[in-house]
């Protein structure tokens, strides 16, 4: 058996499971092209993967080796789940270990938004400063606003504990409620937890639009998600309205938030994910009120670390020791898989 692993490995973790089988590395920051991907995964039986890397219907089936595939990540939109399934491939992510982390972005990027921490930098060092000014580079009060916080998984739930600890109310929309008018939700234990914890409401898309001063994404991307946020939705949002993303790009049409921005139909946006990354939407690079970061949610060493650990440790767990990892996203075929 061999390895393909897309970026580099930790060394313990490179140990770890080259005890398992020889592994070959490639390391690259955008999509390998899929012949380049299909060449490297002949006689592969595991592919450690990343966000970027395209492991669509083709490049699977011309994997005629392969067996599992292990993402380093927790969103898993680049991987064709349904064909890996149909396939018997197994498929893990990370999920859980990069909540704090992702959250701690999401809510940096409010603050910077807010308090316009990128552009009072470059004002220092531009030599601008002249003295305490009164209304110098006046901001947005944090505490007292509402939180619109669209996804209510793992990362949202982080994400609301730290609005919470801010003084901010929540209100939350979860997936499936797209298109649901606010009698139409049905609300369920996890909302019952929240309502208690943090007085957090759960809402329409359309109410929680409406009603946020700041509004932050934490979904997954998927055919549901795409561009769910357009021109519409950031009609709705008040002019005050400071828009994050820290989930993926595709799930904003871009074009739509850069009229919004150049418009000024809301107020700033802090992003980390883009639609088409490494690329940035020309008018977003030129807007002093958006501050951007190069998709690095869940780029902390600890949390790297445990994110490498859990993909290599899934793969060890379904080859070495022939137990089902936890972190499957097709337990299903589990069964099948052992019997193959
Ligand atoms: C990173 O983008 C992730 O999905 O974990």
């Amino acid at each position: 058996m061999k390895i393909l692993c897309l970026g580099r490995l930790p060394q313990d973790l490179e140990e770890k499971l080259s005890a398992l089988a020889p592994i070959e590395f490639i390391d690259r920051t955008t999509a390998l092209p899929d012949a380049q991907l299909i060449a490297a995964m002949q006689g592969k039986s595991v592919i450690l993967t990343e966000p970027q890397d395209d492991l669509n219907e083709k490049v699977i089936a011309a994997a005629a080796d392969l067996k599992m595939i292990a993402q380093r990540a927790v969103g898993y939109d680049n991987i064709n789940l349904p064909f890996c399934s149909q396939r018997n491939i197994l498929v893990s992510n990370t999920p859980g270990v990069l909540d704090n982390a992702t959250a701690d972005l999401a809510f940096a990027l409010l603050l910077a938004c807010g308090r316009r921490i990128v552009e009072a930098d470059s004002y220092v060092r531009g030599g601008q400063w002249t003295g305490f000014e009164n209304d110098l580079l006046l901001g947005t009060e944090i505490s007292g606003k509402t939180m619109g916080i669209v996804g209510m998984g793992r990362i949202g739930y982080a994400m609301a504990k730290r609005c919470h600890g801010f003084g901010l109310k929540i209100i939350y929309s979860r997936s499936g409620d797209q298109g649901c008018s606010d009698s139409e939700i049905k609300t369920d234990d996890k909302d019952h937890m929240l309502a208690t914890e943090m007085n957090a409401q759960r809402v329409s898309l359309e109410t929680l639009l409406k009603n946020s001063n700041f509004v932050s994404v934490h979904c997954l991307l998927s055919k549901a998600t795409t561009e769910l946020i357009g021109h519409k939705e950031f009609a709705l949002m008040p002019p005050d309205c400071i828009f994050i993303n820290t989930a993926r790009g595709k799930i904003v049409d871009e074009q739509a938030l850069a009229d919004a921005i150049f418009t000024n139909k809301i107020k700033a946006a802090g992003l980390d994910v883009f639609y088409s990354e490494p690329e940035v939407h020309k008018l977003l690079l030129a807007a002093p009120n958006v501050v951007l970061a190069p998709h690095i949610g869940s780029a902390t060493a600890e949390t790297r670390h445990a994110m490498a650990n859990l993909a290599v440790t899934a793969v060890v767990q379904a080859f070495q020791e022939q137990t089902k990892p936890p972190n499957l996203l097709n337990a299903e075929i589990w069964t099948d898989w052992q019997k193959s």
